[in-house]
Order: C-alpha cells, then sequence, then structure tokens
C-alpha cells in the first residue's frame, strides 16, 4: 500500500563528474524498477548534472539541505526554488549530521520543512537519538519531542519521515529490525495523534543500511524505505539495496 522509498544521501562525497561516472553506471541496473521509489541525493554542485542524466528516468532527485527563506542576504544558502530549478522534487530536512555540526534546532528544522514543502518539494524530515540518549532511555522522549515541534503547522500526509538512530549512522551498527520497528510503530503513532493518515506516511529507516540487511529491515511492518548513506556510494551496492525484494 505504501510505495517504498529508497534514497541515496551522498553527504559531501562526488563531485560532478563522479555524480555523471554513477549514474551512467546505475541508471541501466535500475531501468525496470517500477515498485520502488529511487531518490538520489548529491551535493549542490552536482544536482544539475545529475538532473540531466536522470531526464527520462523514474529516478528522483533530492538536496540534502534547504534554508527557509526564498531570497535574500543568506551568504551560502540555497532557496527552494533554486532547488525545484536544478530539478529537485525531494529534499532532505533536519538531518543528524546539520542537527550536530551546524546547530540546527528543532525550530530550524520546521521552517525548512514548512518552505520546503510550501514550494511544492516533497520533505524527507530525519529524527533520531544519540547513543547517550538511547543508553539512558530517552529515544522515546527525543523522538517524540523532534517529531512535535519539526511537524508543527505542517500537513503531515505528504511528509516522509527517516528514523536514524546517531549510533547508527556510518558506524557499521545497525538497529536491530526489531529495534527499528518499536521507533517506527511509535512514529507512526504519533503522526496519527496529529491527526494525519498515518497509514499513509513512508517512515524510512537509515543508519549503516546495506545489501546484507536491507530485506529485513524492509521486512518490518513499518519500516516502508531506507536512507542509505555509505552504501548508496557505489552504484552495484546501491542497486542491491534498491532490489531488496530479490535479495
Ligand atoms: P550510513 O548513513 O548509511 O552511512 O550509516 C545514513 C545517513 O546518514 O543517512
Amino acid at each position: 500500500m505504501r510505495k517504498p522509498i529508497i534514497a541515496a544521501n551522498w553527504k559531501m562525497f562526488k563531485t560532478a563528474g563522479e555524480t555523471r561516472q554513477f549514474l551512467n553506471d546505475f541508471v541501466p541496473l535500475v531501468k525496470d524498477v517500477k515498485d520502488v521509489e529511487i531518490v538520489i541525493a548529491p551535493s549542490f554542485t552536482s544536482l544539475a548534472a545529475a538532473s540531466e542524466l536522470m531526464k527520462g528516468t523514474s529516478l528522483a532527485l533530492s538536496a540534502q539541505d534547504v534554508f527557509y527563506e526564498k531570497e535574500g542576504a543568506y551568504t551560502g544558502e540555497i532557496s527552494p526554488s533554486m532547488l525545484l530549478d536544478c530539478g529537485c522534487s525531494f529534499v532532505i530536512v533536519g538531518h543528524s549530521e546539520r542537527r550536530q555540526y551546524f546547530k540546527e534546532t528543532d525550530d530550524v528544522v520546521n521552517r525548512k520543512i514548512r518552505a520546503a514543502q510550501a514550494s511544492g518539494l516533497h520533505v524527507i524530515f530525519c529524527v533520531g537519538e544519540t547513543l547517550q540518549e538511547r543508553e539512558t532511555g530517552k529515544t522515546f522522549e527525543v523522538v517524540q519531542r523532534q517529531v512535535e515541534h519539526g511537524l508543527k503547522d505542517i500537513a503531515v500526509d505528504s511528509i516522509v519521515i527517516a528514523y536514524e538512530p546517531v549510533w547508527a549512522i556510518g558506524t557499521g551498527k545497525n538497529a536491530t529490525p526489531g529495534q527499528a520497528q518499536e521507533v517506527h510503530a511509535f512514529i507512526r503513532n504519533l503522526v496519527g495523534k496529529r491527526g494525519g493518515d498515518a497509514e499513509k506516511v513512508r517512515i524510512l529507516y537509515g543508519g549503516s543500511v546495506k545489501p546484507e540487511n536491507v530485506a529485513v529491515l524492509m521486512g518490518q511492518a513499518d519500516i516502508d524505505g531506507a536512507l542509505v548513506g555509505g552504501a548508496s556510494l557505489d552504484p552495484a551496492a546501491f542497486s542491491k539495496i534498491v532490489h531488496f525484494k530479490s535479495s
């Protein structure tokens, strides 16, 4: 009922040339995929090159961040309309690396989601607890705060949420399917309480997703896709993740 999304978050990897090379290899590997939505989020400087090569494919282009103002004196920032102009249909907002290294607060994340949605971009909204928060029993409290603040005054039906436990990102340590499912179900319940059609909202898991572990994660009732960092940089590995049904 909910079409799975497999999204690549390339973070600060790949030049425009390397992006072209990836897509030249990757697009033929996934040309027959119809039942999975594939999203690629390269760096800002590779968006135009990626958009060019993704024309005529079913792949969707995403940015990794966006600013909440339409235009103005905001040196270094990128507006929603600039992303649309580059061919983006998605944007990732509130990734834990943005929260951790660039001090993005729940309020900033909320403003970004609102601006992106108002422009017509689909948002992949990231939440997740740190290791210390998990170990001190605060996982649900933290995730609830992030979801409630992030989704303030937002039409939740069209949002995609990514649950990414910070301790599982880039560490090779992923949450067990049971740990992930527990939080996904909790998030779906929260979305329902906010008046959204919780059954429609797609909730992705992120954190060390690999070809070897994607199928069991995707087998969980409330896991509707994956946000993949490291393993999305290689066309063959990412294609295997997209083909999780046959693994
Ligand atoms: P990872 O990153 O797959 O390298 O753990 C996931 C993410 O940060 O989105």
